[in-house]
C-alpha cells in the first residue's frame, strides 16, 4: 500500500497528464487510443450497457454491474456508497469500465444557494461562477461526477414551473451565466477530483413550452431558435461543456429526443461537439406517446440516430437495441460511437486512472463556514428592492418592537426552493430566527397569520394585533416550494389562499409594513405593487435565507439585485419581455394600437429593475467612434454617480436598437453590462465594450450577418430607463 499523500501526488501527476492530454475540448490521439482499444474489446452487450443509467439501487443492482450492464446511476449519493458500487464495475466486471454517477446539483449540493432564477438577479458571473465550484466540491466528495445543470433554457412563461431553474428571460444573459456555470462545476480541469463534468439541459426550447404547462409542445421559427433559445448553449459549449440533455418538448413537430436537427445537424456537425448527449428521464420511451414511434424498438432506433448517446431510465438502449444489431435494422457502428462519446468522458474525467473518492473529506467540506459564507453572499445579492417609499428601508436596529409575519417567516422547507439536492431544512436559518439573532434586544412577535394554501383567516386578528403594536412589520409571504419546478405551472399567478388578503389587512392599520416575497417565479403583485410601502423580492434562497433578508432589512447589506425576469401586471399578458418587437402600431393613445383594453401593455416590474438604498445618476454618454466596422468594437462611456448617502453597487446595462434593418428588430437587446461598487458621492467613468459582430442577427435559411446601418444605444439602469445616442455600423 503506498501511503495517502505519495497517493495524492501520483494522483496530481497523472491529472495533470491528462489535462496535458485535454487541449482543445476533448479532442486527443492518446484518449481516442484508449478507446478504439477498449471499444475493440467490448462485447455488443457490454457496449448497449455504457449507454444505459440507472436511477438508485436496488437488489439486482451489483449483478447488473458485474455484467456490464450499467453506465451510469443517477440519484445514488454517499462517497462510501458509489465506491462501493464503483469497486463492483472496476475490480469484478470483465472490462473493469468505471462508471459515471450523475445527480441534479442544481443550486448547491448540501450548502443550498439560491434558486437559479433568483441567483441570476445578481448580474454577477464571477460570484455564480465561485458558487457552483461550491456546489461542485461538495458534490465531488459526495461521489457525484456529474451535474444535470445548468439549465440554460430561455423562459419567458412564469406560468411554466421551471422558470425557477434558469437564468430568465434574456439571451445575452443567459448565456453569460451558462459560461460561469461550466466553468464553475468544470474548473480547468476535468480530472481534478473536486470537479464535475455539467450538462446544459434541456436542448432545446423546452422553456417555450405552449401556455407555459410542463413538457408542452413548441413550433417556433427556426430563426427564433437560434437567436432566442439556442444562444446560451452555444455559450455553455463554448465554455467547454462535456454533456447535453436532450429536452421533454416536441419542437417543430419533432421531439427533442428525436431531434436529428438540433442534436446532430446543430451540435455535433455545426458545433462540433464531442462529450455526450443523455436523453431527459424516460424521454426516449415518451417518443411513443409523442406518437413518432409505434413501439420501444423504434423509439430506440430514433433516440440513437438523432444523437442521444445514453438513455435515462427507459431501458430501452440496454434491452433492445442488441437483437436490432443483429436483425440488421440497426448498426453497431452507431452503437460505438454513442459508446466512444460515453468513454470519452469517462477518460477526461479521470475515472479510468483514479475511479474512487476518498471517504473522509466530506467531513471537512460539506456545509463548511466558507461556504455558507459565500451562500449567505450570493443570497444577499439575489434580494431585488422593487419599492421602497418614503425611505422605510433598511428599518433602524434600535426599534422596539417588530412583528414578523405570515406563513413563509419561519418556514425551513420551503425556503430551500425546488431541486434542492441534498440540503436539509433543518440547516436552514429562517427570517424570523436570523431577525432574533441579529437583534436580541428588540422585542419580535411572531405570527404565522395563514397556511400558504388553505382559506383560514383564523390567526387574522392576531396578525393585526401584533402589527399595529410593533414599530415595524416585515411580512413574508409567497409559494410554497413545490409551487415551482418540474411539473409544477400555474394559471393563476397571484399570491396562493388568503395570503393577499392577509397583506390588505396589514397595510390597511397604516402601520410600517414590508413586504418580501418568496417565490419561484414572477407573481402577479398590483395590488401590493400600488399599496405596500415597500417590497423585497426574496425567491428561494436557500440555506442561507433569512440571514441574507434580515441583513438587507436592516442595512448590512445594501440591495443591488436586478430582475432577471419581467414582472407581468396580470396571467392576460403573458408572454411579455422587453425584447419584444415593435410592431406596425405600437401602442398609443389611438384606439386601432397594439395594446389591451383593460391593462397597460408594460409590466409591472420590467428587465433588468431593482432599487438600492441609495440613487444612481447617469450622464455623459459618449463613444469612441460613432461609425463601426462589422468587425471592430463599440466601446462606450457613461459617468455613474452615487448620489444618496449608502454605498452601493449598480448594475450598469448596454442595450440597443437596429433602428431600420432587412427583417424587423425587437426594441431594445441586452448586450452588454457591468457591475460596479460606488461609495456614497463617489463618481466613476465606466466604459462597456461590445462586439460589432455580436450585433446581427439570423435570416430563415439560417444564415447569421451583421447589417451596415443606424443603431440607437441605450446604457442605463434597467430596460426602460437610461441615457441613449445613435451610431452606426459600416461595411468596412
Ligand atoms: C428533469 C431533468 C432532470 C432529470 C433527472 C427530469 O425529470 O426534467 O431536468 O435532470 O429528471 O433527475
Amino acid at each position: 500500500m503506498i501511503g495517502r499523500k505519495w497517493r495524492n501526488i501520483l494522483l496530481i501527476l497523472l491529472s495533470s497528464l491528462v489535462n496535458l492530454y485535454a487541449g482543445d475540448f476533448f479532442k486527443n490521439d492518446e484518449i481516442e487510443n484508449r478507446i478504439d482499444l477498449l471499444l475493440s474489446k467490448m462485447t455488443l452487450k457490454e457496449k448497449v450497457g455504457q449507454l444505459n443509467q440507472v436511477s438508485g439501487t436496488n437488489k439486482d443492482t451489483d449483478e447488473q454491474i458485474r455484467n456490464g450492464r450499467i453506465g451510469s446511476f443517477l440519484n445514488v449519493v454517499g462517497a462510501a456508497e458509489t465506491n462501493r458500487l464503483q469497486r463492483i464495475a472496476v475490480e469484478e466486471s470483465r472490462l473493469g469500465i468505471p462508471i459515471i454517477f450523475g445527480l441534479d446539483v442544481i443550486h448547491g449540493y448540501r450548502t443550498i444557494f439560491p434558486i437559479p432564477l433568483a441567483s441570476a438577479c445578481t448580474w454577477d458571473p464571477e460570484l455564480i461562477k465561485r458558487a457552483e465550484q461550491v456546489a461542485a466540491k461538495e458534490a465531488a466528495v459526495s461521489g457525484i461526477h456529474w451535474t444535470f445543470s445548468p439549465m440554460v433554457d430561455i423562459a419567458r412563461d412564469p406560468r411554466w414551473g421551471r422558470i425557477a431553474e434558469g437564468h430568465g428571460e434574456d439571451p445575452f444573459l443567459g448565456s453569460v451565466y451558462a459560461k460561469a456555470k461550466v466553468e464553475g462545476f468544470q474548473g480547468k480541469d476535468l480530472s481534478d477530483p473536486k470537479t464535475i463534468v455539467s450538462c446544459p439541459k434541456h436542448f432545446v426550447a423546452y422553456g417555450a413550452a405552449e401556455a407555459g404547462r410542463d413538457y408542452n409542445s413548441v413550433d417556433m421559427s427556426v430563426k427564433m431558435l437560434r437567436e432566442i433559445y439556442l444562444p446560451p448553449f452555444k455559450a455553455a459549449l463554448d465554455a467547454g461543456a462535456g454533456t447535453f440533455m436532450a429536452a421533454f418538448n416536441d419542437l417543430n413537430g419533432v421531439p427533442a429526443s428525436a431531434n436529428h436537427f438540433t442534436l446532430t445537424d446543430i451540435l455535433r456537425h455545426e458545433w462540433d461537439f464531442r462529450g455526450f448527449v443523455v436523453s431527459d428521464w424516460t424521454s426516449i420511451l415518451e417518443l411513443l406517446s409523442h406518437g413518432i414511434a409505434g413501439t420501444p424498438e423504434e423509439a430506440g432506433i430514433k433516440a440513437l440516430k438523432a444523437g442521444v448517446d445514453m438513455d435515462m431510465m427507459s431501458f430501452i438502449y440496454v434491452d433492445r437495441l442488441i437483437n436490432l444489431v443483429k436483425k440488421g435494422e440497426l448498426s453497431e457502428k452507431l452503437i460505438d460511437e454513442a459508446v466512444r462519446r460515453v468513454l470519452r468522458i469517462k477518460y477526461y474525467l479521470g475515472l479510468f486512472d483514479h475511479p474512487y473518492m476518498d471517504e473522509t473529506l466530506k467531513k471537512e467540506i460539506l456545509l463548511n463556514k466558507e461556504h455558507l459564507e459565500l451562500a449567505r453572499d450570493v443570497a444577499r445579492k439575489s434580494i431585488v428592492l422593487l419599492k421602497n417609499e418614503n425611505q422605510l428601508l433598511p428599518l433602524k436596529k434600535e426599534i422596539k418592537r417588530l412583528a414578523v409575519i405570515g406563513p413563509l417567516a419561519d418556514s425551513k422547507s420551503d425556503m430551500l426552493g425546488t431541486w434542492h439536492c441534498q440540503g436539509r431544512s433543518e440547516e436552514v436559518t429562517t427570517v424570523l430566527k436570523a431577525i432574533q439573532s441579529k437583534l436580541p434586544k428588540v422585542k419580535i412577535k411572531y405570527v404565522k397569520g395563514c397556511a400558504i394554501q388553505d382559506n383560514s383567516k383564523k390567526e387574522f386578528d392576531k396578525a393585526v394585533r401584533e402589527t399595529k403594536k410593533a414599530d415595524a412589520t416585515v411580512l413574508v409571504v409567497g409559494e410554497a416550494e413545490f409551487m415551482s419546478g418540474e411539473a409544477a405551472s400555474r394559471t393563476e399567478l397571484a399570491l396562493p389562499g388568503v395570503q393577499l388578503a392577509l397583506v390588505k389587512e396589514l397595510i390597511k392599520t397604516g402601520k410600517p409594513v414590508i413586504v418580501v416575497l418568496m417565490n419561484g417565479r414572477p407573481l402577479t403583485i398590483p395590488w401590493i405593487a400600488d399599496n405596500a410601502s415597500a417590497i423585497l423580492e426574496a425567491w428561494f434562497l436557500g440555506t442561507q435565507s433569512g440571514p441574507a433578508i434580515a441583513d438587507v432589512l436592516f442595512g448590512d447589506f445594501n440591495p443591488s439585485a436586478k430582475l432577471a425576469i419581467s414582472f407581468p401586471r396580470n396571467v392576460g399578458q403573458i408572454p411579455i419581455y422587453y425584447n419584444h418587437k415593435n410592431t406596425g402600431r405600437p401602442p398609443g393613445e389611438e384606439k386601432f394600437t397594439s395594446k389591451y383594453l383593460d391593462a397597460p401593455v408594460t409590466p409591472l416590474y420590467t428587465f433588468g429593475f431593482g432599487l438600492s438604498y441609495t440613487n444612481f445618476e447617469y450622464r455623459d454618454l459618449t463613444l469612441k467612434t460613432e461609425k463601426i466596422n462589422k468587425s471592430g468594437d463599440l466601446i462606450a462611456t457613461v459617468k455613474v454617480k452615487n448620489v444618496g448617502d449608502y454605498d452601493g453597487d449598480e448594475v450598469v446595462q448596454l442595450y440597443i436598437k437596429d433602428l431600420v434593418a432587412s427583417m424587423s428588430r425587437p426594441v431594445k437587446e441586452l448586450k452588454g453590462f457591468k457591475k460596479i461598487h460606488l461609495s456614497a458621492g463617489e463618481e466613476k467613468n465606466v466604459v462597456l465594450k461590445v462586439k460589432a459582430s455580436d450585433l446581427g442577427f439570423y435570416d430563415h435559411q439560417s444564415n447569421y450577418f451583421v447589417e451596415p446601418g443606424m443603431f440607437k444605444l441605450f446604457v442605463g439602469s434597467n430596460s426602460v430607463d437610461g441615457l441613449s445616442t445613435n451610431f452606426e455600423i459600416i461595411e468596412k
